[in-house]
């Protein structure tokens, strides 16, 4: 069975071939990059313009690389939130299309199962239950996943998601947009106990996070050392502010696992291609015991596969989404 997917969310235009659920044949992404870079985050009407110019091209290349002709489509999956509305309703209208032109099944998909079935492209599906960590820059959730495509919400951001914390840091530290892979950068010559910074709801007994008092203590440090006449060293700083929210995650992700018994962990999202955060992650789940498991870093951010591959599963079940599907910019993980 093949089954096509696309993925316009946020600023990635993104097209991928999947055959049988699990074999990637092909996953092209078109960044966006260049286009918000000035803006210092993502323009939401310059997305939803960026991905009409993008998605026919990328489509007929992603078919192309897979060695696929149109006809042979059997599925056709796409994104429905959570994300920016107008740029949900480009792959959305073209999933339609494209499913109405050739008769392939339509199947809407939530971007965060995409985000945990990005693992099974690479390792197949572990054996539920298990925990995953979401974390990306719209989101930070701790999720129990008692079988597939069922979800428990253990915890989550009450402000800022991590991802959205690195890109505002690195705006503030002068390091570019996106934040996530500069402040990565820089903190690979950095200290990360340079700079003491909180932990914050490291011990409130709950799985949800916060981020905005860091974000505010990076300004502080940073204004104070300025006003000191001191130049801020900004790997120490950024080693120092990645460190701090690593710790949390990786604590809160093992607290969970334990609480909701279970001896494998998934973790998901763009924040997950931080180097940090993998090996911290690693490290602590082995000594406790516990698998864990992450995409290879192109599998971390936006792509196409990963939502072939949930489409794929969800069709062979015999699901199938109207042809009157709406976005959903606040889509919840289905219970
Ligand atoms: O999952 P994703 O591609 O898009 C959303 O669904 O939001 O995640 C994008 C986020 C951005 O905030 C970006 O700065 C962050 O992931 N990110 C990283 C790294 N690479 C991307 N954050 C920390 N370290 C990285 N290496
Ligand atoms: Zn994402």
């Amino acid at each position: 069975m093949i089954t096509l997917g696309i993925e316009t969310s946020c600023d990635e235009t993104a097209v991928a071939v999947v055959e049988d659920t699990f074999h990637v044949r092909s996953n092209l992404i078109g960044s966006q990059v260049h286009l918000h870079e000035r803006f210092g985050g993502v323009v939401p009407e310059v997305a939803a313009r960026a991905h009409v110019e993008a998605l026919n091209p990328l489509l007929e290349e992603s078919l192309d690389t897979a060695s696929v002709g149109i006809a042979e489509v059997d599925g056709v999956a796409v994104t429905v939130g959570p994300g920016l509305v107008g740029a949900l309703l480009v792959g959305i209208a073209a999933a339609k299309a494209f499913s109405l032109a050739t008769g392939a099944g339509l199947i809407g998909v939530n971007h965060l199962e995409g985000h945990v079935w990005a693992n099974f492209l690479e390792h197949g599906p572990p054996e539920p239950p298990y925990v995953a960590l979401i974390v990306s820059g719209g989101h930070t959730m701790l999720v129990h996943i008692p079988e597939a495509h069922r979800h428990e919400v253990l915890g989550q951001t009450l402000d800022d998601a991590a991802g959205e914390a690195f890109d505002k840091v690195a705006r503030v530290l002068g390091l570019g947009f996106p934040g996530g892979p500069a402040i990565d950068r820089a903190a690979a010559d950095g200290d990360p106990h340079a700079v003491a910074l909180p932990r914050a709801m490291a011990d409130s007994g709950d799985l949800d996070f916060s981020m905005s008092g860091l974000k505010t203590a990076v300004l502080r440090h940073v204004q104070r050392e300025r006003a000191a006449g001191h130049e801020v060293d900004l790997a120490d700083l950024a080693a120092s502010f990645q460190e701090a929210i690593v710790d949390v995650q990786v604590a809160k992700t093992l607290q969970a696992a334990t609480r909701a018994h279970v001896d494998t962990v998934l973790l998901g999202g763009g924040v997950v291609a931080n180097t940090r955060l993998r090996e911290r992650m690693e490290t602590d789940a082995s000594s406790r015991g516990i698998r864990v498991l992450f995409p290879s870093a192109e599998l971390c951010t936006d792509n196409g596969a990963m939502i072939a591959c949930v489409g794929a599963a969800r069709l062979a079940r015999g699901e199938r989404t109207a042809l009157d599907i709406a976005a959903d910019p606040n889509l919840q993980l289905a219970s």
